[in-house]
């Protein structure tokens, strides 16, 4: 149907532009889900929501309800949240524990933590001569395709053929080791829940926006000015402010035109990343205590080196959006054509002190989370997009920002000097969803 339609999906990426219809066609949108997010490697959650045996969390991988459940093996398997029966959803909330095993509430078939089927009731008398029974694979949990996890991190591919994880993430790895070198005991650990807003636009709006050097200035500038009057305020009276003023002041001090200053590095698969823009590394007795347990796990050197990386946004495409100097991320979980799940989550590093994770906390809460000013102006935005895609006023959404002058080396694209504000990554991502979509090659 589609290709009777659209015959040639090729036609509508241009390496400058892109067809409002990607954004709004829900034969286009079905098409992504099966060749893009139930394909790649999709980021399912970390080890530490499922520490114990039979611990489970429930995922969406493209439109496919999964699970994420640690076994007795202590593997982490990931699972199709079906029961082989008759379809009834295995696990009902977000998460929790299995048990022993895992048993469907509508007749109580029941599966290891791998998936395996363990026992049907009167399974002999019911089934006897029956082609079901333990030796039919049909009947046990269906697998993820591929499951492999990267310093914590759980991924999960439904197809069976592709890059490993770690030829898929390449250099946007540097999220994770970022992260977790932070750390003293050089890992993370979750915060056992999330914000999940729902955004009323297609799920590559909100990609497109994670390394749009150009908005923040105009989009979050009222936030920005308000918490910079205040923070002189403060600065004044008591001769600093808390840090969690310049996580919003940085908005409006950072001003359009030294945007520019930044860069971004663009990567095959659609991944980029966005290097730093605000000091975090103050002279504070907090950061200080912190800088001391550092070098007594690193030494002095590697302590410089790691929080000497310079980055402030990776964007892992088609899922991911990680700022791993402030030990969060946001997991993109596309709904419908113009609905989209994102889940933030942020992390502790453990062995750190707590006021290190009273920052990351602050910025969640001030500008990830749903309650900020700063996520609200954005998601304003997202719905206006959509809003105006779907409508005649044209046909395209431009790229062209800097267009021709990014500079390309060895399969990466840098943005030029002084071209921060670029729309390389935007262009970046689309050539990557060509390539998915089967026209780019
Ligand atoms: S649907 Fe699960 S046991 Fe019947
Ligand atoms: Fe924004």
């Amino acid at each position: 149907m589609l290709q009777e339609r659209i015959p040639d999906l090729a036609k509508f990426v241009e390496p400058d532009r892109v067809r409002k219809e990607v954004y709004t066609d829900p034969q286009i949108f079905a098409l992504e889900m099966a060749r893009i997010h139930e394909k790649v490697w999709i980021y399912c959650g970390h080890e530490s929501q499922v520490p114990k045996a039979g611990d489970y969390a429930t995922v969406q991988v493209g439109r496919q309800p999964m699970l994420m459940v640690r076994g007795k093996d202590k593997l982490v398997h990931v699972l199709y949240n079906r029961c082989p029966h008759r379809g009834n959803m295995m696990c009902g909330d977000r998460h929790g524990n299995a048990g022993e095993f895992f048993r469907c509430s509508y007749h109580a078939w029941t599966f290891q933590h791998d998936g395996k089927l363990r026992s049907i009731p009167m399974m002999e008398s019911g089934y006897a001569g029956t082609r079901y029974g333990k030796d039919n694979p049909d009947c046990s949990m269906k697998q993820a395709a591929r499951v492999e996890s990267y310093r914590g991190f759980v991924f999960a591919s439904l197809a069976a053929d592709g890059p490993t994880l770690k030829e898929f993430l390449g250099e946007s790895r540097i999220a994770f080791d970022d992260m977790c070198d932070r750390a003293p005991g050089g890992e993370v650990e979750v915060v056992p829940n999330c914000f999940r807003v729902i955004q009323h636009s297609n799920w590559k709006i909100f990609l497109e926006n994670q390394l749009d050097a150009l908005h923040p200035s105009v989009v979050h500038q009222s936030t920005g000015r308000a918490a910079h009057e205040v923070e002189k305020d403060i600065a004044k009276k008591t001769g600093k402010a808390p840090l969690s003023y310049h996580m919003l002041s940085a908005f409006a001090t950072v001003t359009i035109d030294k945007w520019d200053n930044f860069q971004t590095l663009n990567y095959p698969y659609g991944h980029c990343i966005l290097t730093g823009y605000m000091g975090l590394r103050p002279k504070d007795p907090d950061t200080l205590a912190y800088e001391k347990v550092m070098h007594k796990a690193y030494g002095k050197e590697r302590t410089e080196e790691i929080l000497g990386v310079n980055i402030h946004h990776v964007l892992i495409y088609p899922g991911l959006s990680v700022q791993s100097p402030l030990q969060q991320l946001r997991a993109v979980r596309p709904l419908g054509v113009d609905k989209t799940l994102t889940e933030i989550w942020h992390f502790r590093l453990k062995g750190a002190p707590e006021p290190i994770y009273r920052r990351s906390l602050a910025y969640y809460n001030l500008v990830n989370s749903p309650s900020t000013m700063i996520n609200a102006d954005d998601l304003e935005n997202f719905w206006k997009c959509q809003q105006g895609l779907t409508s005649d006023g044209g046909d395209w959404v431009s790229f062209g920002r800097f267009h021709g002058r990014d500079l390309e080396k060895n399969g990466v694209v840098e943005t030029g000097p002084n071209m921060g504000t670029s729309e390389a990554p935007m262009r970046n991502q689309m050539k990557a969803w060509a390539q998915y979509m089967g026209n780019g090659r």
